[in-house]
């Protein structure tokens, strides 16, 4: 086990961070390069955003890549892999973290809205995870970085639990990730691989932008949040890295709720009867 006196939590990892040029993929990679990792910084559209975080961390000392890859398709995701390992010789943490909203009434949602959700938020997780599994068990426990074989951490949501009317679609994918990230964790512990989720509540991002843009629109989301405050990506960045680290080595099958309480049914607060 390595001394974590001496070395930072994810020193001689190798992680790849999917949807990494924003919001909170963006906040994992910085968080992981700070805490040693060498990033591939994965995105779709918007190169010049990956570039731009990819030299922050190169310049900071780190060792980050950016990679292009639809996580929805399978070449693209074989690609991104095989690009990471030629880069940096292997792969010990997936942040399986894209994901998006296409939001409709369900009367008039369309199978286009349905399918594309799925396809990025859910066959995109498992797309990723099963590379990145592949690659541990090919390689096995380096002792010398981590107690595990590797980690994966799936961005989930509050809406793995939390029914959401008007996006259907989006709360489908999270509570499939659930099912996602508990079978697989329960499937792949014997190989010394950790999978957990992390739930992540109300955090200002792209993704909900109207949400908390004005000041009456985030007085009223501050209504769903019992600790007051919007959270900010690094919320979710450093708990992250945390998760990735032997510090956390005994956690898997978990989702953490990183929320604000918003998953503690806060219009009970007041109580009743
Ligand atoms: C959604 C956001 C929303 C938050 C809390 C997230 O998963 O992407 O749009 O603000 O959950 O409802």
């Amino acid at each position: 086990m390595p001394s974590s006196s001496t070395r930072a939590p994810l020193d001689g990892q190798v992680a790849i961070v999917t949807g990494a040029n924003s919001g909170i993929g963006e906040a994992i990679a910085r968080a992981m390069a700070a805490a040693g990792a060498a990033v591939a910084v994965n995105y779709v559209v918007q190169p010049e955003a990956a570039n731009a975080i990819v030299s922050d961390i190169n310049a900071a000392g780190g060792r980050a890549i950016a990679v292009q890859a639809d996580v929805s398709n399978e070449a693209q995701v074989q690609a991104m892999f095989a690009a990471t390992i030629r880069a940096f010789g292997t792969v010990d943490i997936l942040a399986s973290n894209a994901g998006l909203q296409d939001d409709a009434p369900f009367l008039d949602m369309t199978l286009a809205q349905w399918q594309h959700v799925l396809d990025i938020n859910l066959t995109g997780g498992f797309l990723c995870a099963r590379e990145a599994a592949r690659e541990f068990v090919r390689r096995g426990v380096r002792p010398d970085v981590s107690r595990a074989a590797g980690k994966i951490i799936f961005t989930s949501s509050v809406h793995q639990m939390i029914p959401w009317a008007g996006h259907v679609n989006y709360a489908t994918s999270k509570g499939g990730m659930m099912q996602l990230m508990e079978s697989t964790a329960q499937e792949l512990a014997p190989h010394r691989i950790r999978v957990n989720s992390i739930a992540p509540g109300a955090i200002k991002t792209p993704i909900n932008h109207a949400a908390w843009a004005t000041p009456a629109a985030e007085q009223a989301l501050l209504e769903l949040i019992p600790y007051g405050r919007v959270g900010e990506p690094m919320d979710i960045g450093k708990v992250a890295a945390w998760m990735a680290s032997d510090d956390a080595d005994y956690v898997t099958g978990a989702t953490l709720f990183v929320d604000g309480g918003m998953t503690l049914f806060p219009g009970f607060s007041t109580g009743h009867g």
